[in-house]
């Protein structure tokens, strides 16, 4: 039946997503199974959430509001931004498509890296735009061959920052750099689904950028700004704030392009028990700090661990490490799932000897390493 399909979806490799406890549970016949694969939080959803969740299940007859008005508000007391500034989405996913419907013509393009969040490319290419894959430079972002590709059919740039599956990050200093050169017709999307865990000093946050008060630190003329109508920042509910099941996610954006990707947005994308669950966990401070020093600690405690073992990793700034496993990935994911330990293998990174594990509770990062340190050693 291929001929009933667009022809650009029949190439695509739909996205392989981290294998659910239950069906580990099903098909192993296993009971106690921990899921360290698409790096969720750990520690469950905020508690704040769960009670907002709870107090307005009996509201769930009715549509929810189609502008999220009490979540933007909160939002942007957050941010210190205007509501004006957000696009609410389910889950920022459907914010990447949302911007590739709003502003790439048919016959534009779109640039990110090779090995970074793999729905850049599949939203891209389901919307029958081209995709231009750039190598990353020792696991990071490069962003001089970045700029080296864009052309005048260049009109948007993801940029995951920190970067999905490496962890790594580009710095304030080369992303100013990378800034000062961008034509003006060209966006640049940047994608701070981790920005919680981040405990570096020259990491650029992107609401600087937005709000227009950062001026260029490399600027010979110490006066230039970033033009904030260029760039576009996306956020998630589902890292830090344990809210991955509900679904959603936010852009802050200049309010002109923000009005334009309402044009595009579905009325009732964004779900009521989304709306005053990520409200609420905007208050759970608590629950973000606690989240926070759990993910610090896991850190040094899996890099302590994997450097005992001889074992290779990647730093990382996000709630995940990228581990060279030295041997076939796919292999080591499934020999680790017969003991129970969900990772994720990045076969379809094209990273072949290496997995990816998310950063657990303690004991959960302790079962990990002595799973690992059995399936390595059995080879
Ligand atoms: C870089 C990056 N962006 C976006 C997402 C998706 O987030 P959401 O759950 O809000 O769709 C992920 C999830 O893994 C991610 O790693």
């Amino acid at each position: 039946m291929e001929e009933l399909v667009r022809k650009n979806i029949l190439n695509i490799t739909p996205y392989a997503a981290g294998k659910p406890i239950e069906e580990i549970k099903r098909q192993l016949g296993l009971k106690e199974i921990i899921k360290l694969a698409s790096n969720e939080n750990p520690l469950g959803p905020s508690p704040k959430a769960m009670e907002a969740i709870k107090k307005n299940l009996s509201g769930a007859n009715r549509y929810p509001d189609s502008q999220g008005y009490y979540l933007k508000k909160r939002i942007s007391r957050y941010l210190n931004v205007k509501p004006a500034n957000i696009v609410l989405g389910n889950g920022s996913d459907e914010l990447i498509d949302i911007i590739i419907k709003t502003f790439v013509e048919d016959d534009e393009n779109i640039i990110t890296a090779d090995i970074t969040f793999l729905e850049y490319e599949i939203i891209s290419k389901v919307n029958g735009r081209r995709i231009i894959s750039v190598p990353l430079r020792y696991f990071k972002y490069d962003l001089e061959a970045i700029k080296k590709k864009i052309d005048k059919n260049t009109k948007l740039i993801f940029i995951s920052n920190p970067n999905n599956p490496t962890g790594t990050y580009v710095t304030k200093l080369e992303f100013e750099d990378f800034m000062r050169d961008l034509p003006d017709n060209v966006l640049l999307v940047l994608d701070e689904a981790y920005d919680t865990f981040i405990d570096v000093d020259d990491f650029p946050r992107g609401l600087d950028y937005i709000k227009g008060s950062t001026k260029l630190t490399l600027d010979p003329e110490q006066g230039r700004r970033v033009n904030n109508k260029k760039v576009i920042v996306l956020k998630t509910f589902s890292k830090a704030y344990g809210l991955a099941g509900l679904r959603i996610g936010y852009a802050v954006a200049n309010p002109e392009l923000v009005s334009y990707m309402e044009k595009v947005r579905q009325p009732f994308n964004v779900n009521m028990l989304a709306q005053v669950a990520a409200t609420a966990a905007l208050e759970d401070k608590k629950f973000l700090r606690k989240t926070r020093k759990t993910i610090l600690a896991g850190r040094d405690y899996l890099y302590d661990a994997l450097s005992k073992l001889g074992i290779a990793y990647v730093p990382t700034v996000a709630n995940f490490i990228l581990i060279d496993v030295g041997r076939d990935g796919v292999s080591v994911f499934k020999d680790m799932l017969k003991y129970g330990v969900i990772v994720r293998d990045m076969d379809q990174y094209g990273l072949k000897n290496f997995i990816r594990v998310t950063i657990g509770t303690k004991k959960e990062n302790e079962r990990f390493i002595k799973v690992l340190k059995k399936v390595i050693g059995n080879r």
